[in-house]
């Protein structure tokens, strides 16, 4: 059910949750204020409750009344990269930030979105959590539609049309004495470069029972049809390829183009669509074309369709 920002604005103020669009994914969000509104969440998207989420603000001030410390670097990094894709984990007050949004952890995830209806509800509401409004283990949401296929059409939803990202944010958390990235995302590690005087080196996902960034563990991203991650020699097991549109395939093959091999930001944008579209047209086995440079925005592609191949 498509709302207006009033209306949203009051679902927000009385507990409730609905879906806000964002510029990388939409979001499934509740008031820091709410705790049940919170807990809701949770169970909407079958999420695990060792998956903690992001606090989403309106501007940098806003995140100083929750950290409790602020690492050299942060104000750089808000300040250039704010509102955008960029989350930055940081120690909070364990009192102002409820447990079941930490995952029980000492740190929380702070980002200012960059999206006109996201921005104009926080600085109305104030702080609200926001995981990705997809069933847990599911592709993201990159449009209204999208949400409605996991939450139904009775869903409260601030329709802000497709997100131009199209992939989330790049989470930036400091350890010992440096920016490590835990996630890749939306903003190339390059990027921070300038700003940081370095560029923060991705911490990967290990499977140890304490990852640093939990979402890592989890299964994520991954579409009903099994995935064949690029063995050129498994092309014909499939009946659906996801690729690129200068490249030629088996002209028996469905192709599910995610755009141009020149367009590494077109390739993200529809890159969720694409893993959904295999599910709507019914695929069983996708053979994708993993074939594709292996720097900047590229990795970030990279990694969420190995993680949505993994079984
Ligand atoms: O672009 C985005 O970040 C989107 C939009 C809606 O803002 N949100 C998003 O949320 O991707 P979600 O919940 O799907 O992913 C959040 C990730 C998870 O992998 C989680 O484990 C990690 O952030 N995370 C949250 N709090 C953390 C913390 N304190 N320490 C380490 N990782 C954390
Ligand atoms: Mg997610």
């Amino acid at each position: 059910m498509r709302i207006s920002l009033p209306e949203a604005i009051l679902a927000i103020q009385r507990g409730q949750v609905i879906a806000v669009p964002t510029e990388t994914v939409y979001g499934l969000a509740a008031s820091l204020l709410h705790e049940t509104a919170i807990r809701d969440i949770f169970s909407l998207k079958g999420r695990p409750a060792a998956n903690p989420l992001i606090i989403h603000v309106a501007n940098l001030n806003q995140v100083k009344e929750y950290a409790q410390q602020l690492p050299p670097g942060f104000a750089d990094l808000a300040q250039h990269f704010w509102p955008g894709p960029m989350t930055l984990v940081l120690p909070v007050y364990l009192e102002k930030v409820p447990s079941i949004v930490r995952s029980g952890l000492s740190t929380a995830g702070f980002r200012v979105p960059r999206h006109e209806l996201a921005l104009q509800l926080l600085s109305t509401v104030g702080p609200l959590v926001m995981p990705s409004a997809n069933l847990s283990g599911r592709p993201s949401a990159t449009t209204a539609s999208h949400v409605e296929e996991d939450f139904g059409e009775d869903f409260p939803l601030l329709d802000g049309g497709s997100c131009q990202k199209g992939v989330e944010s790049t989470i930036l958390y400091y350890r010992d004495t440096e920016w490590v990235i835990l996630r890749l995302g939306s903003f190339e590690p390059e990027v921070f470069q300038h700003v940081l005087g370095y560029q923060p080196r991705v911490i990967h996902a290990d499977s140890s029972s304490n990852p640093l960034c939990p979402g890592q563990a989890f299964r994520h991203y991954a579409p009903r049809a099994k995935l064949l991650l690029g063995e050129a020699t498994r092309l014909n097991e499939a009946s659906f390829v996801l690729g690129f549109k200068e490249r030629n395939y088996p002209k028996d093959k469905r192709l599910i183009c995610m755009g141009s091999l020149n367009d590494p930001h077109k390739v993200a944008e529809n890159l969720y669509g694409a893993l959904r579209q295999l599910d709507q047209e019914g695929a069983d086995l996708a053979w994708i074309d993993m074939d594709f440079p292996c720097h900047g925005l590229w990795m970030t592609i990279a990694e969420r369709l190995q993680r949505a191949g993994n079984d």
